[in-house]
């Protein structure tokens, strides 16, 4: 693996400072057209997936320069179709050319090649996950609109999950001190990754705000607001406070947008695209609207039928002028990447963090079914960033390649073969493992048993609610939640995977019994990959995804202890749909919260010190288990 050659594979690989050094050089293009400052060098494009306006201007960038272009009509006519590895393919074009520019259909593939060319090698959209040269276009775009780049209101609208060019561009914004207002298409939203990078990398948080400025124009889509001064954390509160709202109404209502960008439907990304319902468009109202007068709209381009072609004669319609500026940012990041391999000097890579690779042939793996590591495992070098910190303490594995991240299931220590389900009281006992280059992480108890690991010992259990208790409980809650609900219509029970979705169904079971009626169901995955809100128990594919706007949800948990894991869902929800309202209800309150939510509903209070556990066993979980919930205390594997 080359690891001395400066790279573009994400939009974090540049620093903002080098982002304006590469601005200043596409001002000057000209000049650098004239110095034919590529003269010799050859440049080499794969793209396995169709492009135009990519492909096309980093070729005619790279003439320009002076140097020279190789490349294959179609991967489909190279040797990737007799089932060439990226890595081979990387390894092999490195004798031809100077520099790799590749687009590739799995996420992750470029970081993989870059891993196995000897040259450098330049990132044009891997799957839905990153596009930093369309990025720089786009800020370039923007700055030359609309002088800087701070402070400026950009509307991100579209098929927010599956746009690499969204991904790459809302970092950027973020860092560059923009705020960021979503409206995405439904079921379309943000991945929590992205929005988890957001937070952790840039502290923007997100919000809901009113869309009916947005709405009259824009169709189809709901609205979040991303900001970096955190002026309103209604995530934090299981009821949709009036006065909150009406505050973002009215923030939001005065904003001035600066740029919307449009994007279209990424259908090539999609299993069921006609499931996939109505799609925001912009039009003709949208040039009529006063309060849009400066707000330019922006493309990646193609378009499909998202943007009517009425915009391309306004003022504000700037997206092929975008496509244009193309040529001059391409030619400044070649040569800026040139001087950069010539001085000896990486670009510093925003992903410079603790890596964890496993110890054993066989450890986690990316939950990811397009990350590259799944479609093409020989081709990397399997490695993740370690996070703590996640919901209720949770250990996250960030992969390297794709960027998703999921919790840990079970570590083991490598010398005492050792292994148990890792628990924030472990937190301390993993970071001196790490230290030690000790840790083993697994996805399942049969891996680690596999490896021949034996599990720690816990300390005694303790029963603390029965079957008969747990059933009395959720009577109750049921009772409680019917009382309280004013229209059955709008009634959505939402519950936590895994056990939190199987007692929202015990509750909404119940509810159904006593009203004579259906209770609609859905579970919410904390830690998922992309749809994480689901419709249980009817599996009606009519019924498309689950509408959030104007329910009012019950949120379902089995126990509630820092409030971390009850927060994460709330960003999901309301990153999903503005609700009327949500209540939580869960079974088991342990106290010790860090974040300030208050469950509405609560089976039975159990307060319980940091080491302690509590599990709650439920039947349809584990099959032949005594229904119960048992309380007990981690013997620290250092004792155990
Ligand atoms: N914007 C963009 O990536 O366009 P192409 O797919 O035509 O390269």
């Amino acid at each position: 693996m080359n690891v001395t050659t400066a790279n573009l594979v994400s939009i974090a690989d540049l620093s903002n400072g080098e982002i304006e050094e590469i601005f200043a050089l596409a001002d000057a293009s000209e000049k650098l057209r004239k110095e034919k400052v590529a003269s010799g060098k050859i440049m080499a494009t794969l793209f396995y997936e169709p492009s135009t306006r990519t492909r096309l201007s980093f070729e005619s960038s790279m003439q320009r320069l002076g140097g020279t272009v190789i490349s294959c009509s179609d991967m489909q006519s190279s040797s990737a179709a007799k089932g060439e590895s990226v890595a081979d393919t990387a390894k092999v074009v490195s004798s031809y050319a100077d520099v790799l520019v590749v687009r590739h259909y799995w996420d992750g593939a470029v970081q993989a090649m870059a891993e196995h060319a000897d040259v450098q090698v330049i990132n044009a959209g891997d799957g839905g996950h990153e596009h930093p040269s369309q990025t720089l276009c786009d800020l370039y775009t923007l700055r030359k609109e609309k002088g800087e780049l701070k402070g400026l209101n950009v509307v991100i609208c579209g098929d927010l999950k599956n746009g690499r060019t969204i991904h790459s561009l809302v970092y950027a914004l973020a860092r560059f001190g923009a705020n960021v207002v979503t409206l995405a298409a439904n079921g379309m939203e943000l991945p929590q990754y992205v929005l988890e990078r957001l937070e952790r990398d840039h502290l923007y948080t997100l919000a809901p705000v009113a869309r009916d400025d947005l709405s009259a124009v824009v169709t189809e889509s709901d609205a979040l607001y991303l900001s970096p001064k955190r002026p309103h954390q209604l995530a934090l509160f299981t009821e949709v406070d009036s006065t909150i709202q009406t505050r973002l109404t009215n923030m939001v209502s005065g904003l001035r947008y600066d740029a919307l960008y449009m994007t279209r439907k990424q259908k090539e990304r999609m299993k069921n695209v006609a499931a996939e319902g109505n799609y925001p468009t912009v039009g003709a109202k949208f040039l009529k609207q006063k309060r849009f007068e400066d707000t330019l709209v922006m493309h990646p381009l193609p378009r499909v039928d998202e943007l009517s072609p009425e915009v391309d004669k306004d003022r504000r319609g700037i997206y092929f002028k975008q496509a244009a500026y193309g040529v001059p940012i391409r030619m400044a990041l070649l040569h800026f990447l040139f001087e950069k391999q010539r001085q000896k000097k990486m670009i510093k890579s925003g992903k410079g963090a603790a890596m964890f690779a496993s110890p054993h042939p066989v450890g986690p793996h990316c939950p990811n079914v397009k990350c590259v590591t799944i479609n093409e495992p020989g081709s990397t070098r399997l490695r993740f960033e370690l996070l703590s910190g996640g919901p209720a303490g949770a250990l996250i594995l960030r992969c390297f390649y794709c960027d998703n991240r999921f919790k840990v299931q079970f570590v083991g220590q490598t010398t005492s073969k050792k292994y148990c389900a890792y628990d924030i009281t472990l937190a301390d006992t993993v970071k001196s493992w790490v230290k030690k280059g000790e840790l083993a992480i697994f996805d399942s108890i049969k891996q680690a048993e596999e490896l021949r690991y034996e599990p720690y010992k816990s300390g005694p259990q303790r029963a603390i609610m029965d079957e008969a208790e747990i059933h009395s409980a959720i009577s109750q809650m049921t009772e409680q939640i019917l009382q309280d609900c004013d229209d059955n219509d709008r009634l959505l029970i939402l519950g936590i995977k895994t056990n939190g979705s199987l007692i929202a169904q015990r509750i909404a079971a119940q509810l159904e019994q006593l009203q004579k009626r259906n209770v609609e169901v859905g579970e919410v995955e904390v830690y998922g990959t992309g749809d994480e809100i689901r419709r249980i128990v009817r599996e009606d594919p009519d019924l498309g995804p689950i509408q959030l706007r104007d329910r009012s949800i019950v949120l379902v948990d089995d126990v509630i202890h820092t409030g971390r894991t009850v927060k994460n869902a709330l960003n999901t929800v309301f990153r999903s749909g503005r609700p009327r309202s949500v209540r939580l209800a869960v079974l088991i309150d342990r106290g010790h919260r860090e974040v300030p939510v208050k469950p509405n509903y609560v089976g039975k209070h159990i307060p319980s010190a940091e080491h302690e556990r509590v599990r709650v066993q439920l039947r349809e979980a584990e099959a032949d288990a005594k229904e119960n919930v048992v309380i007990y205390s981690i013997i620290s594997p250092s004792e155990g």
